[in-house]
């Protein structure tokens, strides 16, 4: 970008989304698009009726900056602090990983378990639902807002994540009866027993890992991502917990990579029917319900 150029938002864009694109972004005009929404502080929509606007110096130059730090792969949710996630926005930081849109499958079939029980169970009034490894607390929170008279207990191991879900969940006009929660290893410091348990743990290999993409490596917490030499090592224990803190009938809901499809059946004991899987968009294993017997 030449400083002395007449730089109006048009060719911001353009000349932006083509930088991006040499620097091997896969979304290249959307990063740019966000990017510039972000510093003018304005929605992206607002930037394609002031295509002719020249932006003052302040925002140009934090703009550039935030250009150069994406083209160095840092993701755009890390550069603007926030990502959608199931049409609500979510604050997100370094201490968490970035909502994903194969996980909003969770929220659905969290949604439509919740109606069978409730057909199942007249009488009951309130469903208690877990969520396992909570990070932003996207799927927790976004579960409270679509679930009439339910309760969330929203678990991670991670304290900085959990004061990010904290926030997102005030942001997002939640009481402290609607959602509480936890700092625990998986079920260790939870009591009780929950209708439905859903969860998106780490199960990625360190194999595996070793091949991500670099900006998924260089920024995103491990923790969030990594389970051990086989990917299934926190699945496995979650598993194994689950039952004992889910009520007769509940459900067990999670996501986990295509890869470890084939070794399902190697953890799911006779305590359970058999595994429902359902596909992401891109036709691919994603997520295990799984009812206890
Ligand atoms: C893949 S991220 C999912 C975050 C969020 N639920 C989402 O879908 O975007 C996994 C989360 O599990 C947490 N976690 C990892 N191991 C855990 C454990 N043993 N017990 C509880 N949480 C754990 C991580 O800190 C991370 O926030």
């Amino acid at each position: 970008m030449n400083a002395t150029e007449t730089w109006t938002v048009g060719k911001l864009l353009s000349w932006t989304a083509e930088f991006l694109k040499k620097h091997g972004a896969s979304s290249p005009r959307l990063d740019a698009e966000v990017l510039l929404a972000h510093v003018r502080g304005c929605q992206r929509i607002d930037l394609y009726t002031a295509f002719s606007d020249e932006p003052n110096d302040d925002t140009k130059s934090a703009f550039r900056q935030m250009v150069r730090q994406r083209a160095e792969g840092k993701p755009v949710a890390y550069l603007v602090g926030h990502k959608e996630f199931y049409s609500m926005n979510f604050r997100v930081s370094l201490d968490v990983l970035i909502p994903r849109p194969e996980t909003e499958h969770l929220v659905v079939e969290a949604l439509d378990r919740a109606k069978l029980l409730r057909q199942s169970r007249v009488g009951q009034a309130r469903l208690e639902i877990a969520d396992v490894g909570t990070g932003s607390g996207c799927v927790a929170i976004a579960i409270a807002k679509h679930l009439d008279n339910c309760r969330l207990t929203a678990i991670d191991v991670s304290r900085p994540a959990l004061e990010i879900a904290k926030e997102n969940a005030r942001t997002h006009d939640l009481s402290a009866e609607q959602i509480e929660f936890v700092e625990s290893d998986l079920f260790h410091s939870v009591a009780g027993r929950f209708d439905i348990i859903v969860s998106n743990p780490p199960y990625v290999s360190a194999s595996e890992y070793a091949h991500l993409d670099r900006s998924v490596r260089e920024y995103e917490p491990v923790q969030a991502l990594v389970a051990g030499d086989e990917g299934y090592e926190v699945l496995r224990e979650l598993l194994l917990q689950a039952s004992a803190h889910l009520a007769d009938d509940g459900y067990l809901i999670f996501e986990f990579s295509p890869m470890l499809a084939k070794r399902l059946p190697e953890f799911v004991d006779d305590g359970w029917h058999a595994p429902l899987i359902s596909k992401d968009l891109a036709g691919l294993a994603r997520i295990v319900t799984l009812q206890k017997k």
